[in-house]
């Protein structure tokens, strides 16, 4: 990988590598608490754009005016997703994350009128049953992190006929989870409890942490070896409840 002469890379590849080995979810919260003061300039480094991605997906689908839409942002981070959503005109924006130090970092951004330490999974989000007319969850579907089983409660929170975009990567060690995550998703929408707008999958997601992570994908003969893919799906909420 001719870009790890640059020694500010490999630094960022390091740590990003260590984070992803983490597989505790309470020593993952804790790696976040420390990173949150340098994780943007470290996900720039690594030309991470899932943000950018979802945001577009989401802005493309919705059909009411972006400043009257009430939207979550689940696992925000430090903001980045809610300034790709400002900048399209997005101005109603709640967020919630397990990490209180990255929370404190998307509190500076001022972006956010309501923010919340939750840890998804394994606590209810704060807001009652359809709430929102968009929930976006971007980075944190993985190992170690949000568990796939806290998508339900995502469609709680999303009104009837709201959208969800959700993120995940397609590096080799993501995808057992990926897998089961994708096999989820399928059962959601054959119990009628959501539609599959959009299933995007994407080359260059962000730059490799190693070349193993690198998934050879016959169909992208064009992948720069350099960068891990990822996937943006996009799904709207049934109006009817589903039948139990
Ligand atoms: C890679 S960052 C993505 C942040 C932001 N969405 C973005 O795209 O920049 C993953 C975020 O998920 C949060 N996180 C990981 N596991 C979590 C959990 N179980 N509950 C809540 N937040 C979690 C971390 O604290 C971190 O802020």
């Amino acid at each position: 990988m001719a870009q790890d002469k640059n020694p500010r890379l490999q630094e960022v590849k390091a740590r990003v590598e260590t984070s992803h080995h983490i597989t505790d979810l309470d020593h993952k919260l804790h790696f976040y608490d420390h990173w949150a003061t340098n994780y943007d300039q470290d996900v720039a480094t690594l030309q991470y754009r899932a943000p950018s991605l979802a945001v577009s997906c989401l802005a493309q689908a919705l059909t009411i005016p972006p400043a009257e839409a009430l939207i979550l942002d689940a696992a925000c981070g430090t903001g980045l997703v809610a300034v790709e959503l400002t900048t399209r005109g997005f101005v109603q924006l709640h967020g919630v994350d397990g990490s209180a130090g990255m929370l404190a970092q998307a509190r500076a951004r001022g972006l956010y009128q309501n923010l919340q330490l939750c840890t998804l999974g394994h606590e209810p989000l704060p807001s009652p049953e359809g709430t929102y007319d968009a929930v976006l969850m971007v980075g944190a579907l993985s190992d170690a992190q949000v568990p796939y089983s806290a998508i339900p409660e995502l469609l709680r929170v999303t009104k009837p006929g709201g959208l969800l975009c959700l993120t995940t990567r397609s590096n080799l060690s993501n995808l057992p989870y990926k897998t089961s995550m994708e096999a989820m998703l399928d059962k959601l929408e054959q119990a009628g409890a959501w539609e599959r707008l959009v299933a995007w999958p994407v080359d260059q997601w962000e730059l490799a942490t190693s070349e193993q992570e690198v998934v050879s994908d016959p169909s992208a003969s064009t992948a720069d070896p350099s960068f891990i893919s990822g996937i943006v799906y996009l799904y709207r909420k049934s109006l009817q409840r589903p039948q139990a």
